[in-house]
């Protein structure tokens, strides 16, 4: 066990009195804590990462304790400055997190004892740990959508641009991973662009909805201090302060909402990579990446591997997995706090991790990709892609009904794989074995060119309809 987080490496600690165990809390107790209870107690290591934010929300709630009277200004001056150097501490690495303090508010505090003494003891005035764990984990998560908004632009940003020099690109729909209809590659890469849209929306969203501050609800009961907690939640970006004190200590849907959000974009991100791992395959050969984006296999020199891809298409079971991980640390806990809660931020972390990592790749990928026009061309010429552009055809022309017409294509379908070539290859006798009426007009429509041309319905492939997007989008990215 020699990892630094086991218990048997927490036991060369030297033996800690109550005291030292915890000096914020060990008061009344006279044993000091089992080494196990100390291992799965200490949360250091990982709300480490809510310094900045722990330190945003002192420093607001010991200003607006001076506003109030609570405390004087002297000291809230010293509490406020001491706050400073501890930051420009962490900033510059020279910051000891130590275990025996905890968490990450216990270690600032006892950091902030060290440099300023006694007034230290007044920042915890009118506050638990409680209100404020709440309140540095949500402007976490809010710092944390906002970043994540911003990655989801710049991948829109970069499909569309990509988009804009492939309007005239062809290559094979697919349903059912079988080859469909074809496509422009500008109508492909521009359906990612507005699926990433709705994604960024459902972050938006939840920003919306995590815009109350926690902070001031005390343990759980509210304080009897006049505080003000309109100012506290204004001066950390928050609209207002959460209504109900013992909602605002115990509820994590935001950071669940968040998760929500971010699982179904690493969805997005995930099918995503899957189609350029399919691409970039040589069966396809559709697309290739760069030196930059390609990994090579140790025994296999011809390997050329689209790592990244593959490992984004993971990211979605880490976010999938962190959601759920949540979701089950919440289920079942009464109001109001419960420490079971100190268990949400890990996934909450390890997520937006992956998800961050999953976006950036994609972004270098696509603006990365080198796409091969006559590939994606010839894979048209395999699948029958313009059955549909005849059956079409037929009820347009004749005015059969569509499932006649459907029929009559599946039996031309079937004729030209006998004879081993393309529906548009068939001659005019062949074509009137299956319809007395067909004429010469038909080939009109067989060629994979005309089939996406034809398809200039909103929101189609056709090259006039996928500028008409082009367009549309324009304003956004202008
Ligand atoms: N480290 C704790 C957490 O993340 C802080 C809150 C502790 N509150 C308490 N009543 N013990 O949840």
């Amino acid at each position: 066990m020699s990892d630094p987080q086991t218990p048997s490496s927490l036991s060369s600690q030297p033996n800690l009195s109550p005291n030292e165990a915890n000096s914020q809390w060990g008061g009344r107790f006279s044993q000091s804590p089992d080494e196990i209870l100390q291992a799965i107690n200490v949360s250091i290591d990982t709300d480490k990462k809510l310094w900045s934010q722990d330190i945003q929300g002192s420093t607001a709630h010991i200003a607006m304790l001076r506003d109030q009277n609570i405390v004087s200004a002297s000291d809230a001056d010293a509490i406020i400055n001491g706050l400073k150097l501890i930051r420009s501490e962490i900033e510059t690495g020279q910051f000891r997190f130590k275990r025996e303090h905890e968490d990450i508010h216990m270690n600032i505090e006892a950091r902030l004892r060290e440099l300023i003494g006694p007034p230290a003891g007044r920042l915890h005035t009118a506050r638990s740990r409680n209100d404020q764990v709440a309140t540095d984990f949500k402007i976490w998560v809010r710092e944390a959508l906002a970043h994540i908004m911003s990655l989801i632009q710049d991948l829109r940003l970069g499909l569309y641009e990509r988009a804009l020099s492939e309007i005239d690109t062809i290559l094979p729909g697919f349903t059912h991973l079988q080859p469909a209809q074809p496509v422009s590659l500008a109508h492909h890469f521009l359906a990612y662009v507005s699926i990433l849209k709705r994604d960024y929306g459902r972050m938006e969203d939840a920003l919306k909805r995590a815009d109350s501050c926690p902070l001031g609800a005390g343990a759980l009961a509210g304080t009897p201090f006049n505080i003000d907690r309109f100012a506290t939640a204004k001066a950390l970006g928050f609209a207002e302060p959460m209504d109900n004190s013992l909602d605002a200590v115990s509820s994590r849907d935001f950071a669940l909402e968040a998760l929500s959000a971010a699982a179904i974009c690493a969805n997005t991100c995930s099918r995503m990579a899957e189609e350029w791992v399919l691409w970039s395959s040589p069966s396809f050969g559709f697309i290739g990446f760069s030196d930059a984006f390609s990994t090579g296999s140790s025994i296999m020199p011809q390997k050329r591997n689209p790592d990244a891809a593959e490992l984004v298409r993971a990211k979605s079971g880490r976010v999938t997995g962190s959601l759920v991980c949540l979701l089950m640390v919440m289920k079942g806990l009464p109001l109001a706090y419960s420490k079971d809660m100190q268990d949400d931020k890990a996934p909450v972390f390890e997520a937006f991790e992956a998800l961050e990592l999953a976006l950036r790749a994609l972004s270098g990928m696509v603006r990365d990709m080198k796409i091969n026009r006559d590939k994606m061309r010839s894979a048209c010429d395999l699948g029958y892609l313009t059955a549909t552009d005849l059956a079409d055809w037929l009820v347009r022309t004749l005015d059969l009904p569509f499932r006649e017409a459907h029929h009559i294509t599946g039996a031309a379908v079937k004729r030209a794989e006998a004879l081993g070539v393309d529906l548009s290859q068939l001659s005019l006798e062949e074509m009137r074995l299956l319809d007395a009426r067909i004429t010469e007009d038909v080939y009109s429509v067989l060629s994979v060119e005309a089939s996406v041309s034809s398809r200039t319905s909103y929101g189609g492939t056709a090259p006039s309809a996928v500028k008409e997007q082009c367009a549309r989008l324009k304003r956004e990215f202008s």
